[in-house]
């Protein structure tokens, strides 16, 4: 065009070239907004993680752990780039709905009553209501939140989803936050030194959690990660969170039901 003869539009080549530019400018445009979007939705993502931390003060190590572990796990299952992210992002948010659960219960110092283990069950639920209006940004992560206590054998909540029936992320993120349960104890229950913890896990291969995400699991803590021994962990994030140094009550929600006794 800028070169034909007679040259085109008005006789001035240069007209080409700006024509070629505009739709340039708009990709360009397009995409800049595009990253601004995301780095405001991630921005988001840790304003809400903040907002558990309020109402926890342990529970932001426990998603940061959980977090940790779900992203080596899915790491070590060849997830791609963009799969991680979207389970490291939902770990940090998987027990959003806890902000919907009366304090006298989430942080009750002995054990639940049956009423009141119903009423924590709540929770996916709960944080799949609170992230409606942002559904469009969200896709996977509202699987995380809303699946991560379903367990292999259909006995978890809230549906009772079986084996591949549960999302993959949700049963990732799921048998990470048990693991982080487990070594961290609670209240009414003693903390499981790592060695323990990984037994269980095994044990419950095929119950409650992927044989197959249970093989993985067990070769990446055979490595020694920073996150397989709890202590170790908090160490390295003390720093980051001066509150650690005055020690509260862990919430009392019940580790995931890990337990044989219960199956
Ligand atoms: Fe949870």
């Amino acid at each position: 065009m800028y070169s034909a003869d007679p040259a085109l539009l008005g006789g001035w080549g240069g007209w080409s070239i700006i024509l070629f530019l505009i739709p340039l400018y708009y990709a360009r445009f397009h995409w800049d907004e595009v990253v601004k979007l995301r780095e405001a939705f991630n921005k988001t993502v840790d304003l809400l993680s903040n907002t558990i931390d309020a109402k926890d003060s342990h529970t932001f190590l426990h998603s940061e752990r959980v977090t940790a572990i779900a992203s080596a796990l899915a790491r070590s299952h060849g997830l791609d780039a963009a799969q991680i992210h979207t389970i490291e992002k939902g770990s940090r948010i998987h027990d959003i709905g806890k902000i919907g659960i009366p304090d006298a219960i989430l942080f009750k110092p002995g054990s639940l009553t049956e009423e009141e283990y119903n009423i924590i069950k709540k929770h996916p639920e709960y944080g799949v209501h609170l992230l409606e209006p942002a559904s469009d940004y969200l896709n996977e992560t509202f699987d995380i939140i809303k699946y991560h206590h379903e367990r292999w054998d259909g006995r978890g909540y809230p549906e009772g989803l079986a084996g591949q029936e549960i999302p993959l992320w949700a049963r990732i993120v799921g048998l990470a936050d048990a693991y982080e349960a487990m070594t961290a104890g609670r209240p009414y229950q003693k903390a499981k030194s790592p060695e323990d913890a990984l037994q269980e896990i095994e044990d419950l291969a095929g119950i409650q959690f992927d044989p197959k995400l249970v093989r993985a699991f067990r070769e990446i803590w055979e490595t020694n990660p920073t996150w397989r021994d709890r202590e170790v962990f908090l160490r390295l994030y003390s720093s980051k969170v001066p509150s650690l140094e005055s020690s509260s009550p862990f919430s009392s929600e019940p580790e995931p039901e890990t337990s044989l006794k219960s199956n």
